[in-house]
């Protein structure tokens, strides 16, 4: 099928690591087509029109949602927020993808399905849920390009580490001595966009994404350290007093037990890794924690000059 018609987005209202947003606006910047697909009408959706996308809304839970978004697109990226029916919107949108015919569906999963199969899982539903949905992706025949990033600067490291940095200089993360690589979601979008303007070489592989360097998170604060200009420091605290708090906060069960579980593969040295995937799409370099930290300064507390 030729690449003819929009690029289709979902998840293209999205604030977390906000993949979506982001290939939208690099999209439209290429001066391509998009069909940004969202839950609701909002200020985000009217932001997203206003940047010149084709708005589109349903619920990619409902198979006559996506089948409307999708009629139509040759080129998808398929991502939405951490939810316990992942494994449905995956299978509806394959299930859709083959009956509509698609050149290229871009597939958001996580790093941690690398180290994954049958007889080796791990505790957290969204994981067990992106590992079979790859399978069900590898069954359906589709012409599917898989990306699949480690943590995201934007999750763990901004939301859950920002208020200790502001209030104390300090992060406090359950993460013991385990070294990691976070990768930003600015650079996961870079490369979904990458591959959607140009999809034929990448179809059928499989990108792992993370930041230039592993260390421990004492390596990660020394370049907090650098970044605001201020000395900030690590303090590993106990998994069930951050468990407990997670859940004063109100968050959802199926998202807390998939952050303890990161937590605990942190700890356990399984975020040790080094993977090429940014720099070979799109020929930059992954951003470092300090260049992270730096352009979030302000959210960080500022920087001290
Ligand atoms: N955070 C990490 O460290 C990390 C690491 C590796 C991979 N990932 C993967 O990245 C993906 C999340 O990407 P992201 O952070 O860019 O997402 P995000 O910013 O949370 O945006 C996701 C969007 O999906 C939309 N959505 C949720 N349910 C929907 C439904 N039923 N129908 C239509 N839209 C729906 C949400 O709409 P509303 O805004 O209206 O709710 C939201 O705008 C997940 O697959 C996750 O496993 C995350």
């Amino acid at each position: 099928m030729a690449n003819n018609g929009p690029i289709l987005v979902t998840g293209a209202a999205g604030q977390l690591g906000a993949v979506g947003r982001t290939v939208t606006s690099l999209l439209l910047e290429r001066g391509l087509p998009v069909r940004a697909m969202v839950r609701r009408e909002d200020d985000r959706a009217a932001a997203l029109r206003a940047a010149g996308a084709e708005v589109v809304v349903g619920d990619l839970l409902e198979p006559a949602d996506v089948y409307r978004v999708v009629s139509g697109c040759p080129r998808v990226y398929f991502g939405m927020s951490v939810s316990p029916s992942y494994l449905e919107a995956t299978v509806t949108m394959a299930a859709v993808a083959r009956e509509v015919g698609v050149s290229a569906l871009v597939n958001m999963s996580q790093m941690t399905v690398s180290q994954m199969s049958i007889q080796n899982t791990t505790p957290s539903p969204q994981q067990r849920q992106h590992w079979l949905s790859e399978q069900a992706l590898a069954w359906s025949g589709l012409p599917v390009v898989t990306i699949r990033p480690t943590v995201f600067l934007e999750g763990f490291f901004l939301p859950l580490a920002g208020p200790s940095v502001r209030a104390r200089n300090r992060i406090e993360l359950p993460f013991g001595r385990g070294k990691t690589n976070p990768v930003s979601s600015a650079d996961v979008a870079r490369v979904v966009a990458s591959v959607l303007a140009e999809p034929g070489p990448h179809v059928g592989r499989i990108y792992e994404l993370t930041g230039p360097r592993s260390q421990d998170m004492h390596g990660v604060a020394r370049e907090y350290s650098d970044a605001l200009g201020r000395e900030v420091t690590y303090a590993d605290i106990p998994p069930e007093d951050w468990e407990r708090e997670l859940k004063q906060a109100g968050l959802p069960e199926h998202l807390t037990h998939h952050l303890v579980t990161m937590a605990e593969l942190n700890r356990a040295g399984r975020y040790d890794r080094l993977a090429d995937g940014v720099e070979r799409v799109t020929a930059r370099p992954a951003m470092s924690v300090q260049e992270f930290v730096s352009l979030h300064a302000d959210e960080f507390g500022g920087r001290r000059t």
